[in-house]
């Protein structure tokens, strides 16, 4: 145990809405939350456990104006054994401390970190649902919170941790979404703040996708800010392409933020023996590809959706069909083996799940 938790559990539970419903991704909350918080010269202390509720912020709190805030976001998983992983936790709270650096916020102890993910879910069992395609999807948050409007880092922050039982991220599913190339916005550029889990990226991202969704398209496909050429992101996910036997992902940099998903589906394709380069790919080597007919299959990474694939590719006013907008078998064998580990049916031999035990 690396922190004091104080804990004040509800005195009026909702009724848990787990057991087997697939509420829509992100609607639901659980009856509890976990807060920390930092003032300088004390560092970060108080780390409570209280009934989920509002956060009184005061109209000067720097977060408000300057938006000095980050966030991650990891599930857990009940099993068919009733037992509740979770999904690469550290990987999370190391993440969590790599936005942190860059936003300027002071750095969390990362076991205190994991332990708060532990602590709540353990507290809001009953919460994490059972049917197949759900999970409990942790929201850690660090918020400025300091009445301040002068421009500089903050002097106090919130640490909060909620959770929300949750189902598929997409309204399709897990079925083929349809993505749009935008040459036009960018979502991060270099030296930027894309390789942090920060809502800035989120807000810059709503214009393209609500355009997207206008033409019928999911999502959009991010190109880079310098070349608008090669591919950066798909909607909030990292992108992989599979051409011709190859699979081809950017490497990650400055404006690209390393998913913790990609990172899994790496290992198990490399595990697989499967050719697997981190390397540029522009769009005129997909739409090439498409044209030679070697475009086999393209997929999302990213803890929402797991493995998310892409039909449909909408580029200069053309549509580029993926694999007859079907899922591919490279796309299906990837989500089957990642969310197989995640429920505790497979083997997990890179150690990447935590079991949450009920505290005595
Ligand atoms: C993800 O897990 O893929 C995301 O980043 C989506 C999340 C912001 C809802």
């Amino acid at each position: 145990m690396t922190a004091q938790f104080r804990i004040q559990r509800t005195t009026s539970p909702k009724p848990a809405r787990a057991a087997n419903e697939t509420p829509a991704f992100g609607t639901v909350f659980t009856d509890h939350m976990c807060l920390i918080d930092f003032h300088e010269g004390k560092g970060w202390h108080d780390a409570r456990i209280v009934p989920y509720g509002g956060m009184p912020a005061d109209p000067a709190s720097t977060v408000l104006h300057y938006g000095q805030a980050i966030f991650d976001g990891l599930k857990g998983f009940r099993g068919q054994d009733g037992v509740i992983r979770l999904f690469r936790p550290r990987a999370h709270a190391e993440r969590l401390n790599r936005s942190a650096e860059r936003l300027c916020i002071p750095a969390l102890d990362v076991d205190t970190v994991v332990e708060t993910f532990v602590r709540l879910v353990d507290i809001d069992r009953d919460w994490v649902p059972s049917a197949p395609g759900t999970a409990i999807y942790l929201r850690p948050t660090v918020i400025a919170n300091e009445n301040y409007l002068g421009v500089r880092p903050a002097h106090a922050y919130t640490y909060f941790l909620i959770l929300s039982p949750v189902g598929a991220y997409y309204a399709e599913g897990t079925a083929p979404v349809a993505i749009l190339v935008e040459d036009e916005l960018v979502r991060a550029a270099p030296g930027g703040l894309g390789a942090a889990k920060t809502p800035a990226n989120y807000a810059a991202s709503l214009l393209a996708a609500e355009r997207a969704k206008k033409k019928g398209y999911t999502q959009v496909l991010w190109l880079d800010a310098v070349h608008r050429k090669y591919l950066e992101e798909v909607g909030t996910m990292n992108i992989m392409v599979k051409i011709a036997g190859e699979v081809i992902t950017p490497p990650l940099s400055d404006s690209i933020l390393a998913g913790v998903t990609r990172d899994s589906v790496l290992t198990l394709l490399k595990d697989w023996g499967v050719k697997t380069s981190e390397r540029p790919v522009s769009i005129d080597d997909v739409a090439e590809a498409a044209a030679k007919g070697t475009l086999e299959e393209m997929w999302g990474t990213g803890t929402a959706a797991v493995v998310s694939p892409v039909g449909r590719l909408g580029y200069k006013g053309k549509d580029i069909t993926i694999n007859g907008g079907k899922t591919g078998p490279l796309t299906q064998k990837l989500y089957d083996s990642i969310t197989a580990i995640q429920y505790g049916k497979a083997p997990d031999p890179h150690g990447w799940t935590m079991p949450v035990m009920p505290a005595r």
